[in-house]
């Protein structure tokens, strides 16, 4: 494991330069990082966690591809440090990047794999969907969106998987309902050897329970708070079959039909108050710049 938080850099880069930025739909972003340690260790289902500057908390982001020296990080901008990512540009520098973190994706040969993404989870799936090719996988698919504003990558899934299907909630592009509804329909065709499921923890909830009556294998990639990464400080425990677990060391994967999706909303949910702050200081100070200034 690569671990850097210095702004000493790796290889003896100062910070770590953007080297692309560009939005891919509603509230959506990415970012290609030049991080030469972290891209020539990167697998598929891992992450890193990045700090912009000095006054920056630390966020995990998952490693979406590896291009070179460079990765890249796919983000729906919720938030202060997601918002002030979305504001940087190219020759930009971010102060720390950590990783890569967790432990990657099981991928082996299992046969007929279906990779399910969901708003900005979606942004973990081709990297995944390659993996599982590249083993011999046969790979199926499925995206879905709220609405087709909010569709992101279906291009470079298409490329990644053998089929592809697609669903909005509105019914704005593909299926008009949810991605669980193309899974049971995928499922009813032929019963599937592995699933992953990746998205907004309500949607790796639900869609999880249309492939537990058949005991499909299914993991799903959690995404509660976390702050170091390394399992440390204890903000990322989660509760598998019954135990404690910390998704940034001995996850971010797990089994789907054992996680407590409840405990894991409950625990999102623990900071909202000092988020909305956090965000109002920033989006503030941003106004008495004229919008320019990118600092928090
Ligand atoms: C392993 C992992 C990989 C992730 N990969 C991606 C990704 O590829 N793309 C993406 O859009 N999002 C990803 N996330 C979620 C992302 O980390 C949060 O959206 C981000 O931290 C929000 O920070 P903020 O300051 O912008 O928003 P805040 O206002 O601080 O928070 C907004 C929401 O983000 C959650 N959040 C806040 N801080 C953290 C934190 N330190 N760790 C985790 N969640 C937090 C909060 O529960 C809240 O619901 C990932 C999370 C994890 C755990
Ligand atoms: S993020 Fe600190 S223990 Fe996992």
């Amino acid at each position: 494991m690569t671990l850097r938080f210095s702004r000493q850099g790796e290889d003896g880069i100062l910070g770590y330069r953007i080297m692309e930025a560009r939005q891919l739909a509603e509230r959506i972003y990415q970012v290609w990082v030049e991080a030469p340690r972290v891209a020539r260790n990167a697998r598929a289902g891992q992450f890193l966690v990045l700090r912009i500057d000095e006054k920056g908390e630390r966020i995990p982001l998952t490693i979406s591809a590896v291009d070179g020296d460079s990765v890249r990080l796919v983000f729906m901008a919720v938030g202060k440090t997601t918002l002030q990512l979305s504001t940087l540009c190219p020759g930009d520098e971010i102060m720390d990047v950590a990783g890569p973190l967790g432990r990657p994706s099981e991928i082996r040969y299992f046969g007929h794999c279906v990779i399910v993404g969901g708003g900005a989870g979606i942004a973990c799936c081709p990297i995944i969907a390659r993996a599982a090719r590249a083993a011999g996988n046969r790979v199926t698919g499925i995206i879905g969106a709220r609405s087709a504003n909010f569709l992101i990558l279906e291009d470079e899934m298409g490329e990644a998987c053998d089929e592809l299907f697609v669903a909005t909630d509105d019914g704005t592009r593909g299926h008009h309902g949810f991605a669980a509804d193309l899974l049971k329909q995928v499922i009813a065709r032929e019963r599937p050897d592995r699933v992953w499921i990746i998205g907004p923890a309500i949607m790796m909830k639900v869609t999880s329970e249309v492939t537990r009556p058949d005991g499909i294998p299914t993991l799903v990639s959690l995404n509660p708070i976390m702050v170091d990464g390394t399992g440390m400080c204890g903000s990322c425990r989660v509760v598998v079959g019954g135990e404690t677990r910390f998704a940034c060391v001995d996850g971010p994967e797990f089994d789907a039909h054992r996680v407590d999706f409840d405990v894991l909303m409950a625990r999102q949910r623990t900071y909202t108050g000092e988020e909305k702050l956090a965000l109002e200081r920033f989006s503030a100070h941003r106004c008495r710049c004229g919008g320019s200034e990118s600092h928090g």
